[in-house]
């Protein structure tokens, strides 16, 4: 029997709370002077809290003190979190959970890969916590996406070669990441933005059981 590990990203991959994150920096941002772009927020996805402010910081120009870089990601996360305690089920990304339950009733080893500090309430919310074997997040982590640190950590927990796991991100930091990992990276989003991905799709909607099988018989 074949076992492969399938390691999902959160953000951006299982709901879309890249949009909370654009709202919640860009508000931050904001309110001290600065101001980015859509495409500068692909940047951000993917990167972790303290390189996400200090990517911004660097956008506007701007050095403060460390006391007020803790209290800026203080309230960037206070922001987020009430976009992210009216969340429930409902925003499970199309197909996401056909997807698992095929891994699921194939026997497959299921990881998440997140950066986020916040991945686990945020399972909790949309209920899909039970159907990951491992969790990977931003607690777990000592690098940052692009570093493959969070995957190879989740291949190591399910006891699955790196070169057996792939990878779904919506990120270029996280595709690059599991590409540093040797694992086989699936890209969710535009090609234009993941086109250094082993494969990339739109959405789930696009990832038949067909392809999701070939990848276990490989
Ligand atoms: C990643 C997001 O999953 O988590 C980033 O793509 C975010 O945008 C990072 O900055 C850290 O998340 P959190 O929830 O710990 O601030
Ligand atoms: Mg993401």
């Amino acid at each position: 029997m074949n076992k492969k590990g399938f390691i999902f990203d959160l953000d951006g991959v299982i709901v879309d709370t890249a949009k909370y994150h654009f709202l919640a920096w860009r508000n931050l941002a904001n309110s001290i002077g600065i101001d980015f772009t859509h495409e500068q927020n692909e940047q951000l996805k993917g990167v972790s809290r303290i390189k996400s402010l200090e990517k911004i910081l660097a956008w506007g120009n701007k050095t403060i003190l460390d006391t007020e870089f803790q209290q800026l990601m203080h309230d960037k996360n206070e922001d987020y979190l009430q976009y992210i305690n009216k969340m429930d089920a409902s925003e499970i990304l199309p197909d996401v959970s056909r997807v698992l339950d095929f891994l699921i009733e194939g026997n497959q080893a299921i990881a998440l890969g997140s950066a986020s500090k916040n991945a686990r309430p945020i399972l909790e919310k949309v209920d899909l916590l039970s159907k990951f074997e491992e969790i990977v997040d931003g607690n777990d982590v000592t690098k940052a996406k692009p570093d493959p640190e969070v995957f190879l950590i989740g291949a190591k927990l399910l006891n699955i070669n790196p070169e057996d796991c792939i990878v779904f991100e919506d990120s270029v930091a996280g595709i690059e990441a599991a590409n540093v990992a040797n694992m086989i990276s699936i890209g969710i989003g535009s090609k234009n933005v993941l086109g250094h991905a082993n494969h990339v799709f739109k959405d789930f909607t696009e990832i038949s059981n067909e392809f999701l099988q070939s990848l276990i018989d490989k």
